[in-house]
């Protein structure tokens, strides 16, 4: 099957060589083609280059892409799409003044999300989260990471998993698995953390590589949810049992949770609003990707990641939703990339990077995912008529989607 995109006003995110990620100045590059062809052959990208270069071959369909604009889909490194249920109550809680700490310390928060969580089926988990799935591969998604850690039980750990797997097998979007057993201590172990970190690593763990459920592990690394100790804990554990860690640290408070992360090779280290200078130098000359997730500050009203910052002292940084039921119950990439943009004084050409190549690398994806580059799937975004790629970000709010392809196949 071969499809040719002729006439592309801008190719976007043209990378000719393997890249894992951009960081600092190199963030500001976004290479571009004007006036582009576009070739994909059974799902893959075969060839690409400028109007006066497009070869003359038979394919299956030619599409006319005057005016138009094409990028690689998002690349969503973080969420937790998973989940059962809401909590618009919280959110109207929020509003008449209660923080999100002092929800969650009334019972409301992860807790109220697994107590959900555990009661309902496998099924009707499945078929709640795959709206979520569906929806967010139309605003133009083309991979993401799962995070399991509203189950808190055994059972119902293992239940989000096996919905992750599910999803990653029926659906084009490609989907990376996360164990967050260690997202809250649940009731029952109120007065005993050990012993469900314990349960956790012990018990969980074996079975999780056992069947293949996972392929990283995080953890909340935050005052009153777990120190540094049990991050190293888990994170011990989980190298051991083949899950490598990406992780939940400075949302609120930075309590060392960014030198834990580099120290056991994390693959990314996520939130980061509070960003102290240590903790930037820590991060330098490591492979750990820093991931900031504007729509959960937006949401919550917190401070954003300084990412200005973090890419000016030479660092990358990738860009998610962290998509889930407390904290941002939005899995839109394209407002994650105009909030970057606008909140975070991120250029557009550094948001689309962060929201493309280096959200690939932070969930291990770039070798297939994340440029216009021969060889990787065929996961890209076709815009609406534009003047210019800037105009994604600016017109915040707004979609500038045309049509969706993943893996060479039409979803929009
Ligand atoms: O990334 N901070 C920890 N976990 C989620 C929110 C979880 C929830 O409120 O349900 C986050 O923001
Ligand atoms: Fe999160």
């Amino acid at each position: 099957m071969r499809l040719l995109f002729k006439n592309i006003k801008e190719l976007i995110q043209v990378r000719t060589k393997q890249e894992l990620f951009v960081s600092g100045k190199d963030m500001k590059k976004l290479p571009v083609i004007s006036n582009a062809f576009l070739l994909i052959e059974d799902g893959i990208i075969s060839n690409f280059g400028e109007m006066k270069a497009c070869p003359e071959v038979n394919v299956d369909k030619e599409i006319d892409a005057t005016g138009k604009m094409i990028l690689p889909t998002w690349c969503d490194s973080h969420t937790h799409l998973v989940y059962a249920g809401n909590r618009e109550g919280e959110f109207v809680d929020r509003i008449k003044g209660l923080s999100y700490e002092e929800i969650a310390a009334r019972g409301g928060g992860i807790l109220n999300s697994a107590k959900k969580l555990q009661e309902i089926s496998e099924e009707e988990l499945y078929e709640q989260s795959k709206v979520r799935l569906e929806e967010i591969m139309l605003l133009g998604t083309g991979a993401v990471e799962i995070k399991s850690g509203y189950g808190l039980t055994i059972e119902a750990e293992l239940k989000m998993l096996r919905v992750i797997d599910r999803l990653k097998r029926n659906y084009p979007i490609a989907v990376k698995a996360t164990f967050l057993g260690a997202h809250a201590i649940p009731q029952d172990y109120k007065n005993n953390k050990q012993g469900y970190l314990n349960m956790l690593v012990n018990e969980l763990m074996p079975r999780i590589e056992k069947e293949r459920l996972a392929e990283y592990v995080d953890i909340f690394c935050e005052a009153g949810y777990f120190t540094v100790e049990d991050t190293e804990f888990v994170l011990q554990a989980g190298l051991k049992h083949g899950l490598l860690p990406k992780i939940h640290v400075n949302q609120f408070n930075a309590i060392g949770g960014v030198e834990a992360g580099v120290k056991y090779n994390a693959l990314s280290v996520d939130h980061l609003e509070v960003m102290p200078k240590e903790d930037i130098e820590i991060l330098k000359g490591s492979k750990t990707m820093p991931v900031a997730l504007p729509s959960c500050s937006f949401f919550l009203g917190i401070p954003y990641t300084p990412g200005r910052q973090i890419i000016d002292s030479g660092l990358p940084l990738a860009l998610a939703t962290d998509y889930n039921p407390g904290s941002t119950p939005s899995g839109n990439m394209n407002f994650v990339v105009s909030t970057a943009c606008i909140k975070m004084k991120l250029t557009p050409e550094e948001a689309i990077n962060a929201a493309t190549i280096n959200g690939a690398y932070a969930m291990g994806l770039e070798r297939d995912y994340g440029s216009i580059t021969v060889g990787k799937q065929a996961n890209i975004i076709l815009t609406k008529p534009i003047n210019s790629y800037g105009f994604i970000p600016y017109s915040f709010g707004n979609n500038q989607i045309e049509s969706v392809y993943l893996k060479g196949i039409k979803i929009l």
